[in-house]
């Protein structure tokens, strides 16, 4: 699969801007999609992702990087632009790695912000998912910033008023409304195969599966010639397909032509 990414140079770089947590508006007539990215080497796939929904007006797009997942964005190559880079994209409104947690010493009042991002989010986005952060997530492990808002999320409906999103009928009838997470596995193809993905992705798509009543989705991996070269399962989820599927859930194809940006 080829990886062009159009109209990203000549860019206006800056540093990743240290966002000040409480800039997080929850009620600003935009969509808001919390996308993130862990250890694969599909992380170089965000850019498309984030460059093929910013056509749409209405997103605001917020990244949060694993500490691995940074290492294949740092200008390497014509398809791995900076995070700099990345963040000038239209729509992205924010870019977030671990040290954002801890950028100011915390005191009583001051928001924490894998709780602000947990409650900006309409639906969150993880693509793609390690096999190390998928481990970490049906045990329950919150030791970085990505974990911690997926260990707050809030899994009863009980505390985040979910908002109208018009792609969003996944719930069955009378549950109650539970914002998504989406992950999208992607490892080697012996990763993969390891009886232990198979338990733990059915913890994700099955015990806490949207389809169940739960706030997961799982876009299961598919099959081609890996980075490393070994042929098989494990592959990202193509990304055009993932895009596809963030925009039925936030209703964004939906009269897609009057919100669409001219880019
Ligand atoms: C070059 C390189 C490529 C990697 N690709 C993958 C991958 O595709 N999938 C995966 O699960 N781990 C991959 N790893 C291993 C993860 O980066 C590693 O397990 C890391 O601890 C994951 O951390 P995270 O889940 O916190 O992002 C790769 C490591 C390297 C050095």
């Amino acid at each position: 699969m080829s990886a062009v990414i159009e109209n990203l140079k000549p860019l206006h770089l800056k540093p990743v801007r240290n966002l000040d947590p409480n800039a997080l508006p929850l009620e600003d007539s935009k969509l808001h999609l919390l996308l993130c990215a862990t250890g694969s080497v599909a992380t170089i796939k965000i850019p498309n992702m984030v460059q093929a929904l910013s056509r749409h007006a209405n997103i605001s797009i917020r990244l949060v990087f694993t500490k691995a997942a940074k290492n294949f964005l740092r200008g390497q190559s014509a398809e791995q632009p900076t995070l700099e880079e990345i963040e000038a994209l239209p729509s992205v409104d924010g870019i977030y790695v671990d040290e954002h947690e801890w950028s100011e010493p915390w005191v009583r009042g001051n928001k924490i912000l894998h709780i602000e991002l947990r409650r900006w989010a309409d639906i969150m986005v993880i693509a793609p998912l390690s096999a190390g952060t998928l481990a970490k997530i049906t045990q329950g492990w919150s030791d970085n910033l990505l974990l911690s808002v997926i260990r707050a999320w809030d899994t009863t409906g009980e505390v985040d008023p979910v908002r109208n999103l018009q792609g969003d009928n996944g719930d069955p009838e009378g549950a109650r409304q539970k914002k998504k997470i989406l992950v999208a596995p992607s490892m080697n193809t012996a990763m993969w195969k390891q009886p232990i993905t198979k338990k733990q992705v059915d913890i994700l798509d099955e015990e806490w599966g949207a389809k169940n009543g739960g706030w997961f989705e799982v876009l299961l991996p598919m099959e081609k010639q890996l980075a490393c070269g070994d042929v098989g399962a494990g592959a990202m989820k193509d990304w055009r397909e993932i895009v596809e599927v963030i925009e039925d859930r936030l209703g964004l194809n939906i009269g897609h032509e009057a919100d669409a940006r001219s880019v």
